[in-house]
């Protein structure tokens, strides 16, 4: 069983110290570990090229032609069992390398794609897809904070339930660490590196589970699929509300004084990280594919024209 941890921290700082005090609880239950600090690693941002799901449909590997430091952190991450992430959190979010990765990462490796390619693979006697993709993963995600109040952090965890998305990863559980400004350094409050090490040893211990019976630690967040605490209304949809990272609907109600957020089994099971939920964004893109066939017939004789004053018209950055 192996467990890496990222820190895309600084050096020695504190996402490095919590990824770390993470992972020796880790490996005190046995794990084999891997530490990896990503702050001077290139990842540039994913640039829509289309290379890598065009070669997966071609029957090569799932490959980004970007030349940087992305597939290095990219094959450690799936060969990991279990992920320990650390990421600080810059302008209320993750840092940008962070969503870099995930922008390159999560579509390219979406499950639901990768599933049907591999079978029409097995079915046509192909090189099947990377056996990898396909292994359960385990995550644990920790946003780090400087402000003192939760208020300056509200995008980093959620944000962070991202990254292991696509690939149906299952998240074991979280730590929302912000106050770090005023903490100074983490190592000097027991208590929270406690805490720290009990979500590094829980996400050992899940590795191999069945997602089912895998319990939360952290706090519970008011979705119950991905437990953040995220979740829009749109005026006019009455009581509709929706988690806008799980993609689910919910009904919100105040009884007592309190609000209260419930989702039916139906749409939990139908949530983002789920194949499920993946295939109904797969048929969904399959279905768009039908539509653009279409538009560009409709279209054929004035596309041209159409575009021609957009190509023409170029009051570009000149520096
Ligand atoms: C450019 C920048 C923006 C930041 N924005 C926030 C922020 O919005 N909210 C917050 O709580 N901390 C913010 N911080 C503080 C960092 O999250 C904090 O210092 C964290 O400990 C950095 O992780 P590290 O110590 O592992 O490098 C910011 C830091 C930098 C450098």
């Amino acid at each position: 069983m192996k467990v890496l941890a990222i820190s895309m921290g600084r050096k020695n700082q504190n996402c490095d110290i919590i990824a770390k005090q993470a992972l020796m609880a880790a490996e005190k239950t046995g794990a084999d570990v891997k530490f990896m600090n990503t702050m001077n690693m290139e990842i540039s941002h994913c640039r829509g090229c289309g290379a890598c799901s065009a070669g997966r449909d071609r029957g090569k590997q799932i490959r980004c032609i970007l030349k940087d430091d992305y597939l290095t952190l990219e094959n450690e991450v799936l060969e990991a069992d279990g992920i320990i992430l650390a990421a600080p959190v810059y302008s209320i979010a993750p840092t940008g390398q962070l969503v870099n990765f995930f922008g390159r990462f999560g579509a390219a490796h979406d499950l639901a794609a990768a599933t049907e390619e591999q079978k029409r693979r097995e079915k046509e006697g192909l090189e099947p897809l990377d056996p990898r993709l396909f292994k359960k993963h385990y995550i644990a995600y920790v946003s780090v904070g400087g402000a003192h109040t939760p208020n300056w952090v509200s995008m980093g965890l959620p944000n962070m339930y991202m990254f292991g998305m696509s690939t149906v990863m299952k998240t074991v559980g979280q730590i929302n660490a912000y106050d770090m400004g005023q903490m100074t350094s983490p190592v000097f409050h027991p208590d929270f590196m406690e805490k720290v090490a009990g979500l590094g040893a829980h996400l050992a211990e899940s590795i191999g589970k069945d997602f089912e019976d895998v319990t939360w630690y952290g706090e519970e967040g008011v979705c119950p699929v991905c437990h953040n605490n995220l979740i829009s209304y749109t005026r006019g949809k009455g009581t509709e509300v929706e988690c806008p990272l799980c993609g689910i609907y919910g009904q919100i109600a105040v009884e007592d004084g309190e609000v209260n957020v419930s989702f039916s089994e139906e749409e939990k099971q139908r949530a983002r990280n789920t194949l499920a939920g993946l295939y109904e964004h797969y048929y969904e893109i399959k279905d768009m594919m039908n539509h653009v066939k279409k538009n560009l017939m409709l279209h054929k004789d004035d596309r041209a024209e159409l575009l021609r004053p957009y190509m023409e018209y170029a009051p570009d950055y000149k520096g």
